[in-house]
């Protein structure tokens, strides 16, 4: 037998196994944003731990002001490349409960796909690389290059524990390039390299009025309502043709090039399913760009959620003391997040109507990604997707973020490989959250052949 049809032998009679070790990680509530969730976030570190050491490596948690990051590494492999692979074991918090069809921390299979919350994003993709390398080991064959893994517990809460280790375990962590399963593929049936993510920078933004709540009818007409401000100031910000009024805002946003360009319309995007899919009758955004460019290759503002005023059952006639806003700005590569938080800063110091004060609240956010599509590994990703879904990837870039991978890059001089196995309607944050099944499979043998491909 070849050294693959071992591995694939030993994948097959593992799947049942292997979905059941996914549901187990799966039931850990590890919700990075619950200050409630600590002990769940270091039950799920040590799950994650301790399936690394099962797979032979030599495996630590790295402690720090938040959730345990979980580093692991093989022997190294003198003359062939080092990979670090990077993931998340925390998920997003699960509301709206209500609209869960099965509780979000009892993993079910439904309809060919594993509904839980994480199972996507993150745990069931990144466990596929834990995996592949347990099969390794477990057939007895050694690794044709030295893996290291980092898997953090907050990256959907700021990765304030990474970036604060970053220059301290910098060298622990160095290595020729960062596989990161934690994207998407472009469609069902359609395997993807993500090439470049976007950036964030994401705020809170509170307007404070009255020093307390107001009646409307004695007071309303005399004062300025911060809910209004509020609306006022979030609408300056992005006009309806989908512009950025930030002053300088566009000014490092790096215009698509023609062969992107022209990749992308291969790629046979249709605006009326995407349309259909999300449930809405028109799609909106800056005028003069695709639906592909505005998603994937420019700028955009968001409102995320809306704070104060009145919220409860029936009438009230109030000006609320205050309101606020989430929001936030996807990037581009080369915009800076700290340059737009300033652009923000003197933005709201001009249009704040007289009568209300603003606070700004910096959250988080990091750099876009931008992966060198000519790289060295891309030809073994590429080789090794194609191995495991059957189906030749496509190169595609993305508008989600995973905010600490440019700070990564910067401080371990790497490359970076993104081959996510997910799906667009996965509902990754959402309601419902699912993974296909055989998606998760096909990733387990994709990452199986990656080793080998990578160190060729
Ligand atoms: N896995 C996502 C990032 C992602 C989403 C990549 C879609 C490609 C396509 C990651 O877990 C995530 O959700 N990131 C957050 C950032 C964060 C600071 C909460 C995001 O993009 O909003
Ligand atoms: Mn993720
Ligand atoms: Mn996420």
């Amino acid at each position: 037998m070849t050294q693959f049809q071992q591995l694939d032998q030993y994948l097959d009679e593992h799947r049942q196994n292997h979905l059941e070790q996914l549901f187990e990680l799966l039931r850990i509530p590890s919700i990075s944003a619950d200050s409630t969730k600590k002990a769940d976030l270091d039950r799920a570190a040590e799950w994650v731990a301790g399936r690394l050491s099962l797979a032979g490596l030599k495996t630590e948690l790295i402690p720090g002001n938040g959730p345990s990051l979980v580093y692991a590494e093989t022997l190294p492999v003198p003359g062939k490349p080092v990979v670090l692979v990077y993931g998340h074991y925390d998920v997003q918090p699960v509301d709206p409960l209500e609209l869960w069809k099965s509780p979000p921390f009892e993993p079910v299979l439904k309809d060919g796909n594993i509904v839980a919350r994480g199972s996507t994003d993150d745990k069931g993709q990144m466990l596929t690389h834990v995996l592949s390398v347990l099969a390794w080991h477990a057939c007895g064959q050694k690794l044709p290059l030295q893996i290291k893994f980092l898997i953090e517990g907050e990256e959907e809460n700021g990765s304030e524990v990474l970036e604060a280790k970053l220059p301290e375990i910098a060298k622990q962590l160095a290595c020729d390039v960062i596989v990161i399963s934690d994207s998407s593929q472009y469609a069902k049936g359609q395997p993807a390299i993500t090439y470049g993510l976007r950036g964030l920078a994401y705020f809170e933004l509170r307007v404070h009025g009255p020093k307390a709540d107001l009646h409307s009818g004695s007071f309303g007409g005399a004062v300025t309502n911060p809910g209004l401000a509020l609306a006022r100031i979030l609408t300056e910000i992005k006009t309806p043709d989908g512009r950025i009024q930030l002053p300088g805002f566009y000014d490092c946003v790096v215009p698509l090039d023609a062969s992107e360009r022209a990749m992308w319309d291969g790629l046979g995007f249709s605006d009326e399913k995407f349309a259909e899919s999300l449930g809405v009758d028109a799609l909106t955004g800056e005028e003069g760009f695709s639906t592909l460019e505005r998603r994937w290759a420019r700028p955009t503002f968001d409102v995320h959620g809306l704070l104060g005023g009145y919220q409860g059952e029936g009438g009230k006639t109030v000006i609320p003391s205050w309101t606020g806003a989430k929001i936030s700005f996807r990037l581009v590569p080369d915009q800076d997040p700290k340059t737009v938080a300033e652009q923000l800063r003197s933005f709201l110091a001009s249009h704040t109507p007289p009568g209300v004060r603003v606070e700004l609240i910096d959250l988080h956010g990091g750099r876009g990604v931008v992966v060198n599509p000519n790289s060295k590994f891309m030809k073994g990703a590429v080789e090794a997707v194609t191995d495991g879904f059957g189906v030749k990837p496509v190169l595609i870039r993305e508008g989600g973020s995973i905010p600490i991978v440019a700070q990564m890059v910067d401080a371990l001089g790497c490359d970076v490989l993104l081959i996510g196995w997910g799906l667009d309607d996965d509902g990754a944050h959402s309601p419902n959250e699912k993974f296909c099944l055989e998606d998760f499979y096909r990733g387990i043998r994709a990452s199986s052949r990656l080793w080998h491909y990578l160190a060729q």
